[in-house]
């Protein structure tokens, strides 16, 4: 029975003229179905890169990358836009919201370009904004704001939802609840939710937990009794 997700020997190299940066060298991990997954390793250690090649966003140079069955690592570019239409959720750290277009409007935009999305609304009120639906970005806190982007990706039902550094640019507390609204998330929709960090301590709340340095998996541990973001501190 094969994973949800793949990576086998996947690399990347960058080539900017005379100079090249090997961002991902020979990676390799699994992911099930359901988990909440974190990636975690320093500045540079080549996290965007991987979650931009599972997400569509970027192509790997050798190797394999599978998703839900499908081998992503093989698609066009066509394929790789269906793809990121139809099956990805992104969440970004800057959150990259309409600014003319209210929240449920941001969420809608998503929603209308897919195959079977959930209702705009009723994934507002998931995420606890049923009552700032009709207001536009700069009218919301920076964490209401993440809220409003997670939405977006969920009302797309996506097979996956794919997060880089959430958190980011939040303060500590508000954080930690986008942290929990993702883990949530994960568990009452059977999710699989994967977030990027630079911060040891949220993997303590991963059923599994992906190290990544200089390009190269340093280690992957399973979690059998992922602590409640709200007993981590750091
Ligand atoms: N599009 C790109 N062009 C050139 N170099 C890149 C590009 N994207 C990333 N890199 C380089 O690849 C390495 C890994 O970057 P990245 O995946 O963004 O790391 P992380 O997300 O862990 O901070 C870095 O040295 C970065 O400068
Ligand atoms: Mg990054």
């Amino acid at each position: 029975m094969g994973h949800f997700v793949s990576f086998d020997q996947v690399s990347k190299i960058y080539r900017m003229g005379e100079v090249t940066i090997k961002a991902a060298d020979k990676i390799s991990f699994e992911i099930d179905k359901g988990e909440f997954c974190v990636i975690v390793g320093p500045s540079g250690a080549g996290k965007t890169t991987v979650l931009n090649m599972l997400g569509g966003m970027d192509t790997c140079d050798e190797g394999t990358i599978l998703l839900d069955g499908s081998r992503i690592s093989d698609y066009n570019q066509k394929e790789l836009t269906r793809y990121r239409r139809y099956d990805v959720g992104f969440v970004f750290q800057f959150y990259n919201l309409v600014q003319n277009l209210t929240a449920l409007e941001n969420v809608e935009l998503a929603s209308e370009i897919c195959e079977n999305p959930l209702d705009a609304s009723e994934t507002l009120a998931h995420v606890g904004l049923s009552e700032r639906m009709d207001n536009f970005p700069a009218q919301l806190s920076g964490g209401e704001q993440q809220r409003v982007s997670i939405a977006r990706a969920l009302a797309k039902n996506p097979k996956i939802l794919l997060c880089d550094e959430p958190t980011g640019a939040l303060d500590y507390n508000t954080g930690k609840t986008i942290l929990k609204l993702l883990q949530d998330t994960c568990r009452s929709m059977g999710k699989t939710v994967i977030v990027i960090t630079h911060n040891q301590a949220i993997t303590a709340m991963a059923d599994r937990v992906i190290h990544i340095k200089s390009g190269t998996v340093t280690d992957m541990a399973l979690n059998p009794n992922p602590t409640p973001v709200e007993r981590i501190e750091w």
